[in-house]
């Protein structure tokens, strides 16, 4: 099966960036964990990250043909972005999202999400065990 695994901007700061809402580990220690994960075994996984919305649907749109599911922890975009919903929505493979902190338990405009509606399922609050809750999901949807 194959798998994308996408985070949007400001993830690249991982380790770095608020650590005690996101933890103290950077986007390649979490990537490389991820891939080691006994769930992930026999998964064909790519990851990728960018800081900007046009890329990151680029990038969905150069995958939907040989897809079968899309991870993704959109950041900020999670909030307003429609064109990333449009471009979720506009590929053959099905979407989980996920964020590490609890997106209903910040500031009020982080509880809207604009793609959860064109997502199989909304994980958050598990920090990059999300990520796994995420597969092991896809794995029990197969
Ligand atoms: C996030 C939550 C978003 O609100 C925020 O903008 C992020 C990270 C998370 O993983 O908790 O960049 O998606």
């Amino acid at each position: 099966m194959n798998i994308i695994i996408v985070n949007g901007p400001n993830l690249n700061l991982l380790g770095e960036r608020e650590p005690k809402i996101y933890g103290s580990e950077s986007l390649s220690e979490i990537n490389l964990w991820i891939e080691n994960h006994e769930a992930c075994t026999n998964l064909n996984l790519e990851f990728f990250q960018s800081n900007s919305e046009g890329s990151i649907i680029d990038f969905i749109h150069s995958k939907r043909k040989d897809v079968d599911y899309l991870i993704i922890n959109p950041g900020a975009l999670t909030h307003y972005s429609y064109a990333l919903r449009d471009a979720i929505i506009s590929t053959q493979f099905k979407a989980i999202e996920v964020h590490l902190s609890d997106i209903h338990d910040r500031e009020n405009f982080r509880k809207i999400s604009v793609i959860k509606s064109v997502c199989l399922a909304q994980f958050y609050g598990e920090g990059k065990h999300g990520y796994i809750t995420a597969i092991k999901h896809i794995l029990e949807q197969e």
